[in-house]
């Protein structure tokens, strides 16, 4: 029975492990983290990471030939095909500081993995990494001379959180990149058939192991800045009683431009984005090319500046001062059905208000808890409330930051009678229905369409 190991028990390797596992009933999957309240919860019925769809899968294979472990040595020692799926944040320190992949914790595997390592092992790189990884991994994999043999792959993961199940089960493409010799080659084959239990062959595409890692980047880069251009398109809208879901809809119907990721928004986030591109960003400095690293930085600048522009229209709209004035959020989490906000642009908005003194008051439904590991240095500032009605009641504005799919259905007149007038409605993802709440009273702003105004 092959054995597969995945080293790192987050938003990849997991969902990822339960669909391997759920297809391949003659594998058996084990998950490994160092992280023992992690292993736990993905022991128990209250997963670490909320996820629509991943209980049931986790359930099917869970205890069958899909196993969670902080026992890494040995699960390291038993497994055939071994994935890296541990955080390569961006660097804070040193050389690359705020562009460079941090790749403390991959190294310390790669080490792990040569030290533990009796038999042959396929490596595969599942982690997002900087472009030639792979060439490093197999420096380290072979110092060893200890006649063991390690064929490194790259298989980035292109799931988004919050359809993780969907995208895994029938995902547009699967990418593998090996080298163009017979025994990687051959350690593509073993991995092709992984997936080959469930997806077609056709949507399983195999490169060379530099295409591979740099396809990921790029595949990143190009959606983020899909966001970016749309976002700056709806500044211009603001401008000119354009409006950005027309403009969007009306491109997006031209098939070489395509419709989706044109949703204008309060800015992207999440974890692989900004860090990607600032990826990008550094591997193109280091070859000297300075105008592409440009090209691809303006991406990430721009989505700053959609974040910093929200705030700047709000303090604008509510007569230059907000000092004092209580302020409901409406989401904090990076995008809707996830519980990250690794990035989410709820953060910097949230301390720009508190900046202007405002009273903050967050909601959301799944993602308090991380809110608050986020805002820990201002948390005595900040008010935490689970339930959007209080959160909004006294509320001189609400701030709709999530497009959660339950913000919808609440009953806005009941909001808008608990708030003081002029009540104001920011609306940064045009997720509600502006002219129903128009019609209320609230005076709603959108991102890039014309305001609806009482006053
Ligand atoms: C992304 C990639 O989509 C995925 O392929 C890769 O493996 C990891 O990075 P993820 O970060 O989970 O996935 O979310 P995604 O759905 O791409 O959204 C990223 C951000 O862009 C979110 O904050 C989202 O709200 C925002 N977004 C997306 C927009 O603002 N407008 C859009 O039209 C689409
Ligand atoms: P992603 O979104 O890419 O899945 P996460 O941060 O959610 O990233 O998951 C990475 C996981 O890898 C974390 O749970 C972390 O504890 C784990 N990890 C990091 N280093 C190691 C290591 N050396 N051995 C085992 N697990 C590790």
């Amino acid at each position: 029975m092959t054995k597969i190991l995945c080293i790192g028990a987050g938003y990849v390797g997991g969902p990822t492990m339960a669909m391997i596992a759920k297809n391949n009933l003659d594998v058996e999957v084990t998950v490994v983290d160092i992280n023992q309240k992690r292993i736990d919860a993905w022991n128990s019925d209250d997963l670490p990471i909320y996820e629509p769809g991943l209980d049931e899968v986790v359930n099917e294979a869970r205890g069958r030939n899909l196993f969670f472990s902080t026992d890494v040595e040995k699960g390291i020692a038993d497994a055939d095909i071994i994935f890296v799926s541990v955080n390569t944040p961006t660097k804070t320190f040193g050389q690359g500081a705020g562009y460079a992949a941090d790749l403390q914790y991959w190294e310390k595997c790669a080490r792990q993995i040569l030290a533990v390592s009796t038999s042959d092992k396929i490596v595969v790189e599942k982690s997002t990494l900087p472009v030639r990884t792979a060439d490093a991994m197999e420096r380290i994999l072979e110092s060893g001379k200890t006649g063991v043999r390690f064929d490194v792959l790259s298989n980035p993961e292109f799931l988004a959180e919050g359809t993780a199940i969907v995208d895994l089960e029938n995902p547009d493409r699967v990418l593998i990149g090996g080298h163009p010799t017979p025994e990687g080659q051959k350690a593509v084959q073993a991995l092709v058939e992984v997936y080959a239990a469930w997806v077609k062959r056709e949507n399983i595409i195999t490169t060379n192991l530099w295409s591979s890692e740099l396809s990921k980047l790029t595949a990143n880069a190009f959606l983020a800045q899909r966001v970016s251009s749309i976002n700056s398109i709806s500044a211009l809208c603001e401008a000119t009683e354009a409006d950005v879901g027309e403009v969007a809809y009306a491109i997006g119907k031209d098939s070489r431009i395509g419709s989706k990721f044109l949703k204008a928004s309060v800015g992207f986030g999440g974890s692989c984005f900004k860090k990607d591109i600032l990826n990008l960003v550094y591997l193109c400095k280091t070859y000297g090319l300075d105008e592409v690293a440009e090209y691809w930085h303006q991406v990430v600048k721009m989505n700053d500046y959609q974040e910093r522009r929200f705030v700047a229209r709000i303090l604008k709209e509510m007569f230059n001062t907000i000092a004092g004035k209580r302020i409901a959020l409406f989401g904090f989490a990076f995008k809707a059905d996830t519980g990250d906000t690794r990035e989410s642009p709820a953060i910097l908005i949230a301390r720009e208000l508190l900046a202007e003194n405002a009273e903050v008051v967050i909601t959301d439904p799944q993602a308090l808890e991380y809110a608050k590991t986020d805002l820990a240095d201002v948390i005595d500032r900040v008010t935490f409330e689970p339930d959007p009605y209080k959160a909004a009641e006294g509320a001189h504005a609400v701030a709709l930051l999530t497009e959660w799919k339950e913000y919808q259905t609440l009953d806005y007149q009941k909001i808008f009678d608990s708030m003081p007038q002029p009540s104001f409605l920011f609306d940064g993802r045009n997720h509600l229905d502006h002219q129903a709440l128009h019609d209320i009273g609230f005076n709603v702003y959108s991102i890039g369409k014309a305001a609806l105004k009482h006053i």
